[in-house]
């Protein structure tokens, strides 16, 4: 049985006081499994992200069709027993049901215990894709999630209300990361200036953008809310076929409509020079445009677009890792050139 092929199923969280053996989480989600003897191989894959423990990719033989299975388990650390946002994420995520343009592994099951949540989903197959290349369909893609998503959220019931609260970008848990505070990182830009003339007075600009965020962030809270994963990054997903496979919801937040683009743009904007930036920008900008279903008012969720682009590209140009990265590799007339586009939005 190919599971990532599967259509999306209703995917359970069951609640454990203990920890358990992987065999046992995995009869617990199949209990038609009943005793029959199960032959597992593992082995780890690469993750980063803070929090998480591990992710394992699992070969089995389902004992009652005799079929091959493929699984992850993603096993996430709790803190003071809260879960991830991804766990809660997973609790809601039959709002992707119909989804055309991207696909998911079908989530198994969730199993949480007081310290970790272990998320079984599919195993996906198919190549990192050219970031730059998928322009077109990722706009497709994010349009369509926005869309799911935003009447799921319109739907709920109010006792679920609390859930998608603390999910919220605009909580002050996530609103004061570094990561969206790109102005801690105006002194280290002064430092620089001081040794590199092409970066004089650029420190005093940028702080100009201190204001137009704060007005961009007001008018993002009062928009639409859906769900918006804000990780494109390659290794998040996987192509097949044409098809396009998105994983790794551990950036998940309630956003705002037009927040994903604006992550999408931010994450290529720093990982490439300009020319394929912009021309990989329009074909974006063009296919949302036309994607976004018409309930949704286009200039609202392009200025969302804005301010997330904005608040991920500032920060990540600016950062002193950054600016060490290029210094490294002499390529300071390339970040100089970065620096100006950004400054040309104000
Ligand atoms: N369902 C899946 N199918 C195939 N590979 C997967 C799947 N889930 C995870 N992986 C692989 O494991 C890696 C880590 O998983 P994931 O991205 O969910 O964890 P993470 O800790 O958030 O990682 P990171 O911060 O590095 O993105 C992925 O980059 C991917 O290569
Ligand atoms: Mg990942």
């Amino acid at each position: 049985m190919n599971l990532d092929l599967h259509p999306l199923q209703g995917c359970r969280t069951l609640y454990r006081w203990q920890h358990g053996h992987l065999e046992h989480h995995l009869r617990t989600l199949h209990p038609q499994w009943g005793e029959r003897p199960l032959t597992i191989t593992s082995q780890d894959l690469a993750s980063n992200a803070s929090f998480v423990n591990y992710v394992r990719h699992h070969r089995l033989v389902d004992p009652c069709t005799g079929q091959d299975l493929e699984l992850v388990e993603k096993s996430i650390r709790k803190v003071a027993f809260i879960g991830s946002q991804e766990a809660r994420f997973y609790r809601a995520r039959d709002m992707l049901r119909g989804s055309k343009h991207f696909h998911y592994p079908a989530c198994l099951g969730v199993i949480e215990t007081p310290w970790e949540s272990l998320i079984f989903t599919g195993f996906a197959r198919g190549k990192p894709p050219r970031m730059q290349a998928i322009a077109k369909q990722l706009a497709l893609g994010i349009a369509e999630l926005e869309s799911l998503s935003h009447r799921y959220l319109s739907q709920q019931p109010w006792h679920k209300a609390p859930l998608f609260w603390s999910m919220d970008f605009f909580r002050p848990w996530f609103l004061l990361r570094p990561r969206f505070n790109f102005a801690r990182c105006l002194p280290e830009l002064e430092r620089l200036a001081q040794s590199d003339e092409r970066f004089n007075g650029l420190a005093d600009s940028f702080k100009a953008f201190e204001p137009l965020l704060a007005r961009l962030g007001r008018a993002a809270r009062r928009s639409p809310r859906c769900i918006s994963h804000m990780d494109y990054l390659r290794k998040n997903l996987f192509i097949d076929n044409g098809q396009l496979q998105l994983i790794d919801w551990s950036e998940v937040k309630v956003g705002r409509v037009g927040f994903d683009g604006g992550a999408y743009l931010g994450a290529l904007f720093r990982r490439k020079d300009m020319p394929v930036f912009l021309t990989a920008r329009q074909q974006f900008l063009d296919a949302y445009r036309e994607a976004l279903p018409a309930g949704f008012d286009t200039g609202e969720a392009l200025r969302n677009l804005h301010y997330m682009f904005l608040l991920n590209a500032l920060f990540h140009c600016l950062r002193p890792e950054t600016i060490a990265e290029y210094q490294e590799k002499q390529r300071m007339p390339v970040l100089r050139q970065k620096y100006d586009y950004l400054l040309s939005l104000l």
